[in-house]
């Protein structure tokens, strides 16, 4: 079979090659895969090996080469180099542990409420209008206003957010950027906002999460305040796109198995089991990236210091040998041990309790609100082979 699991062209048209991912799993699960940007990588298919790449850090470095999987100029990588996502223990254990205390699922739960306004807004919204891209109208603003809130930033910033997170995610897209400097140009546009909107939140403290950040932990501990401005930078990026394209992902997904849609219309409680068989579906992050620190083995293959690894998320959640039917799209699944937000190990992602909760409430709020929500055009993908994501989606409300 031909395999190549990043032209982003693919993606674009088809989503993730699961039929690719299948043979691999099958046949050769730790895959030499070549990468026209340089040297090649293993690619990473089996469930059990990408946990297993996730939980040691020590022999899978974020680090060395970022988690990143394509390269970056100079002056970005030296800002990526310094945020979380692509930092070891035990420097990410001390900046993860000082960030974790925003994040827990009692915290986080107490923006439920606040949650469930945002969707009813956006659903009410939605109502007014001719016509409505889901995607634009419903999974876009959702994230961004969750995050906004968090960050205290103004309302009227939300737009300006919502512009550099499409250009950098976009930046393979001809639709949201023109070329990669584009998408890294609005990279460093986010990280002065982020600087700024720091400051502010030093000089005026609110009782919001990003604010009790910046208070020094029961340890003494404390974040600097390039380390803060990064951990906002990191938000905006790993909070937005992420969960968008869960949204929008999941909502195609419905259209695409009716008999799910009706079975959670008439059954809401299962909105829990549909938030994660959703992120297993659609997998929206697609792949990580770590280096070898050392000649070690994946899966029986042995792999030597300094080469890429690469790890592939929707592959190890349609696992044949961890999931009942991985194929179907069921939304009692349980258990559910999918992996979409990490194979588990020091990078999990920390905005999962998170992601789940704006899920769970976005489609309760539908399945009560609009039940006769339907398709009304082709769903367009982004060209993208690191989100999997959607960029339109026309839906008809009745
Ligand atoms: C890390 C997925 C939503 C913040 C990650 C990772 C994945 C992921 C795959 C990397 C895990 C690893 O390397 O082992 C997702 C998905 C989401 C989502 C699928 C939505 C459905 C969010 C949200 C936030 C967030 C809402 C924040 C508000 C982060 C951060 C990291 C991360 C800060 C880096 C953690 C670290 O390096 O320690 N996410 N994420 N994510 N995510 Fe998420």
């Amino acid at each position: 079979m031909d395999i190549n699991l990043i032209d982003q062209d693919f993606y674009a048209r088809y989503g993730p090659p699961h039929e690719q991912f299948a043979w691999l799993r099958a046949n050769d699960p730790v895959h030499r895969h070549p990468d026209p940007d340089g040297p090649s990588f293993w690619a990473v298919t089996r469930h059990a090996d990408v946990v297993h790449v996730s939980r040691h850090s020590d022999l899978f470095s974020s680090h060395r080469r970022l988690a990143l999987f394509n390269e970056i100029p100079e002056e970005e990588r030296e800002m990526q180099r310094m945020m979380m996502l692509n930092q070891d223990p035990p420097e990410h254990t001390r900046r993860r542990s000082l960030v974790n205390r925003g994040f827990t699922p009692r915290i986080i739960g107490r923006l439920e409420q606040h949650i469930r306004d945002i969707c009813n807004d956006l659903v009410d919204e939605a109502k007014g209008r001719d016509s409505v891209d889901f995607v634009r109208d419903i999974a876009a603003p959702l994230p961004l206003y969750v995050i906004c809130e968090l960050l205290g930033a103004p309302v009227e910033d939300r737009d300006k957010l919502f512009n550099w997170s499409n250009r950098m995610i976009g930046a393979e897209d001809p639709d949201y950027a023109t070329e990669p400097a584009e998408g890294h140009a609005a990279a460093m546009e986010v990280y002065a906002y982020a600087n700024e909107l720091a400051a502010r939140r030093r000089a005026e403290p609110r009782d919001d999460i990003i604010t009790r950040l910046l208070q020094p932990a029961e340890n003494g501990e404390a974040l600097d305040e390039h380390e803060f401005d990064l951990f906002v930078l990191l938000l905006v990026v790993a909070g937005n796109e992420t969960t968008r394209n869960a949204a929008s992902g999941g909502m195609l997904t419905f259209f695409e198995h009716p008999e799910q849609w009706a079975r959670l219309v008439a059954e809401p409680g299962l909105a829990p089991t549909a938030a994660e068989e959703i992120v297993r579906w659609v997998s929206p992050v697609n792949l990580f990236r770590r280096t070898a620190t050392a000649d070690t083995v994946i899966g029986g293959q042995p792999v030597r210091e300094n080469d890429k690894i690469v790890v592939f998320y929707p592959s190890a959640n349609r696992d044949e040998s961890v999931f009942d039917s991985p194929d179907v799209f069921d939304i009692g699944r349980d258990p559910n041990p999918h992996i979409g937000f990490g194979g588990g190990g020091a990078h999990f992602c920390l905005g999962n309790h998170l992601a789940k909760l704006e899920l769970r409430v976005l489609f309760e709020t539908l399945a009560d609100r609009l039940p006769k929500i339907s398709q009304a055009g082709p769903a367009r993908r982004l060209r993208s082979n690191f989100i999997n994501g959607i960029k339109e989606l026309p839906v008809t409300l009745a």
